[in-house]
């Protein structure tokens, strides 16, 4: 019997669906909660938003869940071209889906699209001091770009800005550590021995010069950070939550796309969990929507990796949703 074209490219998928759902789930996610789950069947791939994971306190609306989750759908898309087959997608297409995946044609992967594919395991968060080199225009330059192809923008803030944000930040961050509600839930998602959450081995120092409040800061000696740190915002044009998943996609381009300069980033988003810190923040970039905060820089040593769920614990085979 002669297998067709298309008969083969749909035999072909439950083969290396595996690889290309271990590539998802190294996508960063907010407290590395992991809020995804996966449906495969026959001719595609369906990435499921787990709302069971949400962070009541700091994300009600499920802002920062919803771009978790894209995180991870973009690299599932990356994965699935790096392997030589076209990603068709649709974003939301049904109620819990965030994005469905199709691999179509085949077609060669750029030189480009294998560099990506190859920092998705590499790229950690790193909450460590940068050097004092500043982010090459270059790097910032394509960061932009992949900003701007999955619907979103990037920012680097100039210095009386950053400086702002940066205050922003600390404050955002007090107020916030004066709720037990907000202690609690950072508590229940940090410390190791488990496959989800923060690992206390990649929690940051603590800055010296007391300018950076960063979220999961060790309790451990001060140390100088970076003179003149370059903070970007991801903003969108409106706030919804199919906004929320081009931001998770694009977020994910720009991490993958620093990591191949070299470069590392650490999430300072504080400041958009507070209602009225995040609408100040927003008036400074035009009345756009502000997704993430971002510190980038080039880190004096490897940032420390976390743990995630097995994939096998995450799959919904046959469209059975568990
Ligand atoms: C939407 C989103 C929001 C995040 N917010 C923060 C944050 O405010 N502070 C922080 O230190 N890390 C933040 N992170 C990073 C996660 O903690 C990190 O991705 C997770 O622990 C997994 O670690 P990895 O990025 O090193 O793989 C965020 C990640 C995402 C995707």
């Amino acid at each position: 019997m002669t297998v067709t074209a298309e008969r083969a490219s749909t035999l072909d998928m439950p083969a290396a669906a595996p690889g290309w759902l271990t590539a998802a789930i190294a996508a960063p996610s907010v407290h590395n909660t992991q809020p995804w789950r996966f449906e495969v069947d026959g001719t595609e791939i369906r990435v499921l938003a787990d709302h069971s994971r949400r962070l009541e306190v700091i994300d009600p609306d499920g802002r920062q869940l919803l771009m978790s989750v894209a995180a991870a759908a973009f690299n599932l898309r990356l994965a699935i071209r790096a392997h030589g087959r076209v990603p068709s997608h649709r974003a939301m297409p049904s109620p819990g889906v965030v994005l469905a995946v199709s691999p179509a044609a085949n077609s060669r992967p750029r030189a480009s699209v294998l560099r990506l594919r190859g920092a998705v395991s590499a790229r950690h968060t790193s909450r460590a001091p940068f050097t004092d080199i500043a982010p090459s225009r270059g790097a910032l330059r394509e960061m932009f770009a992949a900003a701007s192809i999955e619907g979103a923008e990037l920012s680097v803030c100039p210095p009386l800005t950053r400086d702002s944000l940066l205050t922003l930040t600390r404050v955002a961050s007090e107020r916030l550590l004066m709720s037990s509600a907000y202690r609690d839930e950072m508590a229940a998602w940090t410390g190791g021995g488990r496959f989800d959450g923060v690992p206390d081995s990649a929690l940051g120092p603590r800055d010296a010069r007391q300018r950076i409040a960063g979220r999961w800061t060790g309790h451990g000696r001060p140390v100088m950070f970076e003179s003149a740190p370059t903070i970007a915002v991801l903003t969108t044009a409106v706030d919804s939550p199919r906004a929320w998943v081009d931001a998770g996609q694009a977020l994910q381009r720009v991490l993958l796309t620093a990591s191949v300069y070299g470069l590392s980033a650490q999430f300072l988003n504080q400041a958009l969990e507070v209602t009225e810190l995040r609408a100040r923040v927003n008036a400074r970039f035009g009345g756009r929507f502000t997704q993430a905060v971002l510190r980038i820089g080039y880190p004096t040593a490897a940032p420390e990796g976390t743990p995630r769920r097995p994939v096998p614990d995450l799959l919904d085979q046959n469209g059975r949703r568990g």
